[in-house]
């Protein structure tokens, strides 16, 4: 008989909030945090289940007892990494609230280039009136999503409720209402001639890596009404190279960016991306997960597995999301 009745919480995102969250919704079992000075869990063999974001190589395989691994976000880039991840069920965070942040920073990205934002706050700065143009109406703009997946498809209906044209591409064949859809190798290069913001939300696996570069910005269209494409990254750092982002930058091969996420995060504070008026930079804050619906989340996933009934939104290690 297995003695391992612990959640194992990794202290990532709001460290208290989280811990007590997770306190107040598993009330009849112990919710351990690793110890600070060693990284890992103080009596290891009673952890069952582990709630984690990017774990210490090795330190899950800690872990004897261990039965399921959660992911604190969307995304398990960062957990996949471990060389020594054990082979036991990983499921990631599924959540409106989540999906709803990641749709608003979106739609708020889209706008601020399409509504030439940054141009006014640089007026109001000088006290000055004056309308900048031009200012496209929706319709006669592309958006294109990379990644048809919860996040994606959901931001393209709330960009087609404002009036934009939206298309997608996705790893396999996908069917969003309104949206013009694309998949695979074979059809990216027809997805991108079509789309004048490029919106990523791709995960980050090896397929994915580097995929935003200077040879993909080229091939966007530049017929939209700014004569240039827009970027805009909510996925992951590892998918894009700043260095093309910056030459394109500097070159007008891009009109503009927007990146929430970064080769290295903290982005440096040497990093030229930075200095640019038309880039738009936030610090991996677009759909942060929210501690109690991802306590609620883990609380039915595990009451699931203890029901004997199958766990959701379940990884596939071969794909790497
Ligand atoms: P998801 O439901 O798994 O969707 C992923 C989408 O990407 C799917 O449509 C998938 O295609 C597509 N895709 C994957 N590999 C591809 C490839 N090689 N070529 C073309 N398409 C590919 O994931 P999600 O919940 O929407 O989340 C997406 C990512 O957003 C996460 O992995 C995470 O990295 C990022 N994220 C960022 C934040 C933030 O705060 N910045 C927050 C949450 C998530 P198929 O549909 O064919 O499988
Ligand atoms: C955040 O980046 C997530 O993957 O949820």
């Amino acid at each position: 008989m297995t003695m391992a009745d612990s959640i194992l919480i990794d202290l990532d995102l709001h460290p208290d909030v989280q811990l007590t969250r997770f306190m107040q919704e598993f009330a009849e079992r112990p919710v351990v945090a690793p110890n600070p000075d060693t990284g890992r869990a103080d009596e290891p063999q009673r952890i069952q289940y582990a709630v984690v974001w990017k774990p210490e190589p090795g330190m899950l395989a800690s872990l004897p007892n261990l039965e399921i691994i959660f992911s604190l976000g969307a995304g398990v880039d960062a957990i996949l990494r471990d060389p020594a991840l054990p082979d036991l069920p990983l499921v990631r965070f599924v959540d409106p609230n989540l999906t709803g942040h990641m749709c608003n920073w979106v739609v708020l990205q889209v706008l601020m280039h399409t509504r030439r934002q940054r141009g006014y706050d640089a007026l109001q700065r000088k006290r000055e009136w004056k309308e900048i143009h031009p200012q496209p109406a929706s319709n006669e703009l592309t958006v294109g999503i990379m990644g048809l997946g919860e996040l994606g498809s959901a931001c393209a209906t709330a960009l087609l409720a404002l009036g934009f044209n939206v298309c997608g591409w996705s790893r396999t064949q996908k069917s969003v209402k309104d949206v013009v859809t694309y998949h695979g190798d074979g059809q990216l290069n027809a997805f991108l001639s079509k789309t004048d913001i490029l919106v990523s939300l791709l995960p980050h696996t090896s397929a994915t890596h580097g995929i935003l570069n200077r040879d993909l910005f080229e091939k966007l269209s530049k017929d939209g009404p700014f004569g240039a494409p827009v970027v805009i990254n909510g996925g992951r750092g590892g998918s894009q190279v700043e260095a093309d982002i910056i030459a394109c930058l500097d070159e007008r091969v891009l009109h503009g960016v927007s990146l929430d996420v970064f080769e290295t995060e903290p982005l440096p504070a040497n990093s030229r991306l930075w200095t640019f008026n038309n880039a738009i930079l936030t610090p991996h804050m677009a759909a942060v997960s929210d501690p109690a619906t991802l306590a609620s989340h883990v609380r039915t996933q595990i009451d699931r597995y203890e029901r004997g009934e199958e766990l959701q939104h379940l990884v596939d290690r071969s794909r790497g999301y």
